[in-house]
C-alpha cells in the first residue's frame, strides 16, 4: 500500500504542499497536526488545564477527547467527540494547546494508533513530526520537508501581510526559532529527520517546485 510520510519543522509548507502533492496523486491526506489540535480543544472544553498532564492523559483514557476523521470530496473533515470542529482548530489558541498537549505519551499513542489504522484502510500521505520516525516507520517514502529559519519567516510575514497585518520580522524570527527549539527537544517523539528520508530543502523553492521535487521522489520509490 502506498503510504508517503512527510515531516519537518513550522513554517517549511509541510500542509499546502502535502495537500497538492496527494491531489495530484489521487491520494488522500491525513494533516494529523489537526487531530492534536484537536485534542487541544476538546481539553479546553472539558475544562482542564493543558499543562496537567495527568488530567489529559485520564481524559484521553476515559475516551474524553475522542479523534476521527472523515473525508468529504477528499478534503479532511476533523471531528472531536463527534463534533466537526475543522474550523475552529485552526486558531492561535488551538494551536498552542496542540503544542502542550502533543508533549504527552497518552495524547501520542492514542493519535498514532488511529493514524496507523487510517493509512492501512488506504493509500495516504501523511505529514506531521514524527511519521516517517514513528507512524509509519516502513513508508513507501520518507520526506523530511524543511527551509532555513530565515525563508521560513519570511513567508510568514508575507503571509501575514497579505492579510492585512503588520508583523515584524525579527519577532516572527524568534517564533520560529523557539517553536523548533521546542520540537525538536520534547522528550517523546520529538521532531527530528528519519535516518531513510530524503531532505528537500524548499529555502529556494517556489510552491510549484517543491510539489514536483516531492512528486519526483515518489515516483522515483514507488517504480
Ligand atoms: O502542524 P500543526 O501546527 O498543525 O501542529 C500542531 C501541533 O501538534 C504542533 O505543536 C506540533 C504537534 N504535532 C505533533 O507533535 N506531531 C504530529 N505528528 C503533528 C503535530
Amino acid at each position: 500500500m502506498l503510504s508517503i510520510a512527510i515531516d519537518g519543522p513550522v513554517g517549511a509548507g509541510k500542509s499546502t504542499v502535502a495537500d497538492e502533492v496527494a491531489r495530484r496523486l489521487g491520494i488522500l491526506h491525513l494533516d494529523t497536526g489537526a487531530m492534536y489540535r484537536a485534542v487541544g480543544l476538546a481539553v479546553a472544553a472539558a475544562g482542564i488545564d493543558v499543562q496537567d498532564e495527568q488530567a489529559v492523559s485520564a481524559l484521553c483514557r476515559q475516551g474524553g477527547a475522542h479523534v476521527d476523521v472523515r473525508y468529504e470530496n477528499g478534503t479532511q473533515v476533523t471531528l472531536v467527540n463527534g463534533q466537526d470542529v475543522t474550523g475552529s482548530i485552526r486558531s492561535q489558541e488551538a494551536g498552542t494547546a496542540a503544542s502542550a498537549v502533543s508533549r504527552y505519551a497518552a495524547v501520542r499513542r492514542m493519535l498514532v494508533k488511529r493514524q496507523q489504522e487510517l493509512a492501512q484502510e488506504q493509500p495516504m500521505l501523511l505529514d506531521g513530526r514524527d511519521i516517517g520516525t514513528v507512524v509509519l516507520k516502513d513508508a513507501t517514502v520518507k520526506i523530511y520537508l524543511t527551509a532555513s529559519p530565515e525563508a521560513r519567516a519570511r513567508r510568514r510575514l508575507n503571509q501575514l501581510r497579505e492579510k492585512g497585518q503588520d508583523a515584524d520580522f525579527g519577532e516572527i524570527l524568534h517564533e520560529v526559532n523557539t517553536r523548533d527549539h521546542q520540537d525538536m527537544t520534547r522528550a517523546v517523539d520529538p521532531l527530528r529527520q528519519a535516518e531513510d528520508a530524503v531532505v528537500v530543502d524548499s529555502s529556494d523553492l517556489d510552491f510549484e517546485q517543491t510539489v514536483q521535487a516531492i512528486l519526483r521522489l515518489v515516483e522515483a520509490a514507488n517504480g
